[in-house]
């Protein structure tokens, strides 16, 4: 990329700015967007409304079949700060995932970890590691970095859900591997629960040996109805209008994986959370109630199945009249691990936390 190399003042210079040019230099001082004052954001605030997706994927569903899709029939969100780029922010890919009665999205792995968050349908089953895992709306499923993962739909209507991956990170990173997996047995009607909920899942007990204590959470589904009860529980004994709490790993404690962080939020009827501002990017979707969320100079209404998204540096604040619940998941453990973590609360003024 030639930079200024014409000043048109000074010949030598111009001369000089050609020669870089040539040799594929350029000269720190004539760039503009490194070393700014605050990050410039390349993902923009943005809503992708469920009243205007959730038709399209039923479009997909009735005319592209799985295997169009590259194993899955999603639809990307891609955020119009990202050029065309099919990301929803400058580290993660999010979408809607649609399966029809009976369809089978087959087995992969990648390097790219995924979360997927359920919205719609009762009775799909996703296979981590072979582990059949039940899906209801509100449950979290982990599918790991390079871990199998298929999804099965044996019931009679159509399953829907949020995925979020760690995918323009990855990429980014020039990290990206792909193994497509061999054709399972279908695992039938869903089983009362996975192998990592049964070991994993029961609160403050872990085996000892065994798996988990690795990079990521052995624990694969996290259950709605435990989430809605710590959010009634914490709601119940205090005062305030919002409570949310963390999805962690059960041995290690900390994020379900290095690269994402998952929460759940609970506005009260009447309730409002400033969240200020913080690096790093996150989506945020609406499972019950509604709202109005203030990011950046954006404001959206939000209801059931809405997702925005909150991008790095932007202030963001919610507020509902009738109460809401919503799942969060961003990227905020790759900046803490690398020490770019900074919070700015609300009416800090130009004060940043470290
Ligand atoms: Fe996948």
């Amino acid at each position: 990329v030639a930079t200024t190399r014409f000043q048109g003042e000074n010949p030598e210079l111009d001369g000089l700015y050609g020669d870089l040019a040539e040799a594929d230099l350029q000269p720190l001082w004539l760039q503009e967007r490194l070393l700014t004052a605050a990050p410039p954001q390349r993902s923009v605030p943005f809503c992708w409304k469920a009243k205007d997706v959730y038709p399209l994927a039923e479009r997909a569903r009735r005319l592209v079949p799985i295997e169009r899709g590259g194993d899955r029939r999603v639809l990307m969100f891609s955020n119009p700060g990202m050029g065309g780029w099919c990301m929803a922010t400058s580290t993660m890919s999010a979408a809607i995932q649609i399966l029809g009665p009976g369809e089978i999205a087959p087995a992969h792995r990648h390097t790219a970890a995924a979360i997927r968050f359920i919205l719609e349908g009762s009775g799909a089953v996703t296979l981590v590691d072979g582990d059949a895992i039940p899906m209801i709306p509100g449950d979290l499923v982990l599918t790991p970095n390079w871990t199998w993962h298929e999804h099965h739909n044996p019931t009679d209507e159509r399953v829907l859900w949020l995925d979020v991956l760690d995918l323009a990170l990855v990429i980014w990173l020039d990290a990206m591997f792909f193994e497509p997996g061999p054709d399972a047995p279908d695992p039938g009607p869903s089983p009362s629960g996975s192998t990592s909920e049964r070991r994993f899942g029961r609160s403050g007990i872990v085996p000892v040996s065994g798996a988990g204590g690795g990079a990521y959470s052995p624990l694969f589904v996290y259950r709605w109805s435990d989430v809605d009860a710590v959010l009634d529980d914490i709601l119940g004994g205090i005062a305030a209008h919002h409570a949310s709490v963390r999805y962690s790993d059960p041995v290690r404690g900390g994020d379900v994986m290095p690269t994402l962080r998952c929460e759940a939020h609970r506005l009260r009827p009447g309730g409002a959370a400033d969240f200020g501002r913080a690096t790093g990017s996150a989506m945020w979707t609406v499972f019950t109630g509604e709202g109005v969320a203030s990011v950046g100079d954006s404001t959206f209404e939000v209801e059931p199945g809405d997702t925005y998204v909150v991008p790095s540096w932007c202030p963001h604040r919610l507020e509902t009249a009738a109460g809401a619940d919503l799942f969060t998941v961003g990227d905020a453990p790759t900046f803490e691990a690398l020490g770019l973590m900074r919070r700015r609360p609300p009416d800090a003024g130009e004060r940043s936390e470290r």
